[in-house]
């Protein structure tokens, strides 16, 4: 019999009840349940014989799709086959919508085969030769530092040779860091839109409290903030060195960048003076630019120290220098109201606090005249400073 396998292994409460219907018209002919069986078990082993066949060598997407639709479609062989089972007799629905589902997924899995071989197909194509990780790079240019983390670094060495700690503060700030404690009130211009990028109400920074509820998050406008943060978080005696990036609403031209680096320094002691400010500044930008380099102060204003200076620099011994005093940045001694603000005794506590721009000190070093080269990403400026 063609379909004793069918019936192999199987339990005798599952042989079908149809065995017992005869051919009247014909009684030696088999009953016809089993030629009904049979014929739909050949016609389902044939198409899952052809789908095996098929289908495995299918080998891009609109043939699969065409095989698909040959198989499964409205039109489709399994379709056709699965349509008939409207015509099987009642008692015997359950055996061969059996075999139609077992057929069906066999040839699910066919398919399914089909279309991962060929996504998987895709994707190498997309992804290129394959690459050995663990072979040497073919490409050997080493790479260069950026002239700005060259100065950076060179700074943050200096520094650290007396004493300063490198920290770093948020690039996403609040008006209480940037502004309020640093005694810089709400009226001034720094706070306005036209100078300040303020962020939408509705932005939120997990890693970024703010002090007041109320207070809106900003990009930082100076490194200045970093100040408050270390000081609220620890006791004096204070020395550090925040570089960072900071953001105006500058329109950028040779010498204005939207945003741009700034280098922060605060040292916080007893009995600390101007002396000890013009002293360390004297020593920083001598080991940076040469012992010709000289500094001066010019009587300014900030809110967060008193007196306030904005510091010049004397570099003609540099290439492209031609003027001869440059602005630096600003600095001057802690202001009591600050150090108040945090909880430091201004009785007890004195200290200086400066800031100042790194691509202004780079400029000067290395002779650049635009500030956009900085941003260019462009490999004949940045090898030269290999
Ligand atoms: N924050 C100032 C600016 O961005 C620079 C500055 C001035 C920093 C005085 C200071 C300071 O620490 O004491 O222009």
């Amino acid at each position: 019999m063609r379909n004793a396998s069918f019936f192999q292994g199987r339990a005798s409460h599952e042989v079908p009840s149809f065995f017992v219907f005869v051919n009247l018209e014909s009684p030696s002919a088999p009953p016809v349940s089993l030629i009904l069986l049979s014929s739909m078990q050949d016609q389902l082993s044939a198409l899952l014989a052809k789908a095996a066949a098929e289908l495995p060598v299918v080998a891009t997407r609109p043939d699969f799709e065409a095989a698909k639709a040959r198989f499964v479609g409205p039109n489709g062989e399994l379709t056709a086959l699965m349509k008939q089972m409207g015509s099987v007799p009642k008692e015997q629905k359950p055996v061969v919508g059996k075999l139609v589902n077992e057929a069906k997924t066999q040839l699910q899995s066919h398919l399914d085969a089909a279309l991962a071989r060929i996504e998987a197909a895709e994707l190498a194509a997309q992804l290129g030769p394959a690459v050995d990780p663990t072979l040497p790079s073919p490409d050997r240019l080493p790479g260069t530092s950026h002239p700005l983390t060259l100065v950076r670094e060179e700074m943050t060495r200096i520094l650290r040779k007396v004493g300063f700690t490198v920290v770093e503060g948020p690039e996403v700030e609040t008006e209480y860091y940037c502004f309020d404690a640093l005694n810089t009130p709400a009226d001034h211009p720094a706070r306005d839109a036209q100078d300040t990028f303020y962020l939408p109400e509705t932005a939120r920074f997990g890693n970024v409290s703010k002090k007041n509820p109320s207070e809106k998050y900003l990009l930082r406008t100076h490194t200045s903030s970093v100040q408050i943060r270390t000081m609220l978080k620890g006791k004096p005696p204070i020395r550090i060195v925040s570089p960072g990036r900071v953001y105006r609403r500058d329109t950028t031209d040779a010498t204005h960048s939207a945003n741009f680096h700034q280098l922060e320094c605060l040292y916080v002691d007893k009995n600390v003076t101007v002396r000890d400010l013009k002293a360390l500044l004297d020593y920083i930008f001598a080991s940076l630019l040469g012992k010709d380099t000289k500094t001066r102060f010019r009587p300014h204003y900030f809110g967060y120290t008193e007196p306030s200076f904005e510091v010049d620099l004397s570099a003609t011994h540099l290439p492209k220098v031609n003027k001869p005093w440059i602005e630096i940045g600003g600095c001057g001694m802690v202001d009591p109201v600050v150090f108040k603000d945090v909880g430091y005794d201004p009785e007890v506590w004195s200290g200086y606090a400066f800031g100042m721009g790194l691509e202004r000190l780079a400029m000067l070093l290395y002779g650049i005249d635009d500030i956009r080269t900085f941003y260019q990403n462009d490999v004949r400026f940045l090898r030269q400073f290999a």
